[in-house]
């Protein structure tokens, strides 16, 4: 922040709370040891990276006092499935900002995003690229080559029409700024539809979404 001159409000910075620190004590000194390594006052959003079946409850109950405190401005969940919200819900003072799940054409997870857009959760996809390993597929290039666009920017916008957070990963000037270069172009509501119908519960993540739980 100090090298690039950038004030701490034009940034959003989201961190996570690892497995292995749910417990309540642990959680909150996760959290605390988090700000002091990334020299920050708050963050901006912090979610629970795993659904943890013993510790989950408590740990949302961290999550919701440094919320109260201020300390995180917003505070979410991630690999949560449905059944996961409605226990949360359920007791929750604070309902999740946002649950950060794997989803893209091929894991178009539709039952889950409408549960989210009912309870005003924002959905935000992890690894929206499949890491790659989808981007030669040939009818999503098919699509892409009618708005002349990548295969990249094709499944980056089709994640903005369908009112998702997304969360790109690259290393490389050039693919970061093809990335951003989605805002000029819509894609039709047949090719949506044509898109929408590529889902084959194909996932790149160590979460299994169907069988929730890890690979
Ligand atoms: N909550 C969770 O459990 C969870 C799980 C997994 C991931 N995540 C988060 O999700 C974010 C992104 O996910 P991800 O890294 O797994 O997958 P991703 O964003 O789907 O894919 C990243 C890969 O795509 C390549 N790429 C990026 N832009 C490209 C372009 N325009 N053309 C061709 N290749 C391109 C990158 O290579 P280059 O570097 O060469 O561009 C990189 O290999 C990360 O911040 C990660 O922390 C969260």
């Amino acid at each position: 922040m100090q090298e690039y001159n950038l004030k701490r409000e034009e940034i959003f910075v989201t961190t996570k709370l690892w497995i292995s620190s749910f417990q309540y004590d642990k959680a909150l000194k996760a959290f605390n040891a988090s700000l002091r390594n990334l020299n920050l006052d708050y963050v901006d959003l912090y979610l629970l990276h795993w659904p943890q079946p013993t510790y989950r409850r408590d740990a949302w109950k961290v999550l919701e006092k440094i919320y109260k405190e201020g300390r995180a401005r917003s505070i979410g969940v991630s690999n949560y499935y449905k059944h996961h919200l409605e226990e949360l819900l359920n007791e929750a003072d604070v309902i999740p900002a946002v649950n950060q799940v794997e989803f893209t054409p091929y894991l178009y997870l539709r039952d889950l995003k409408n549960f989210c857009d009912d309870h005003y959760i924002t959905l935000e996809a992890y690894s929206p690229l499949t890491r790659g390993r989808k981007l030669d597929d040939k009818k999503l290039l098919e699509v892409a080559q009618k708005y002349n666009k990548t295969a990249a920017q094709t499944l980056i916008r089709w994640g903005l029409q369908h009112n998702i957070i997304e969360i790109p990963k690259s290393s490389k000037k050039d693919h970061i700024i093809e990335n951003s270069q989605i805002f000029d172009f819509s894609i039709s509501e047949e090719d949506m539809a044509l898109l929408n119908g590529l889902d084959e519960k194909f996932y790149v993540g160590n979460w299994n979404p169907t069988l929730d739980r890890w690979k």
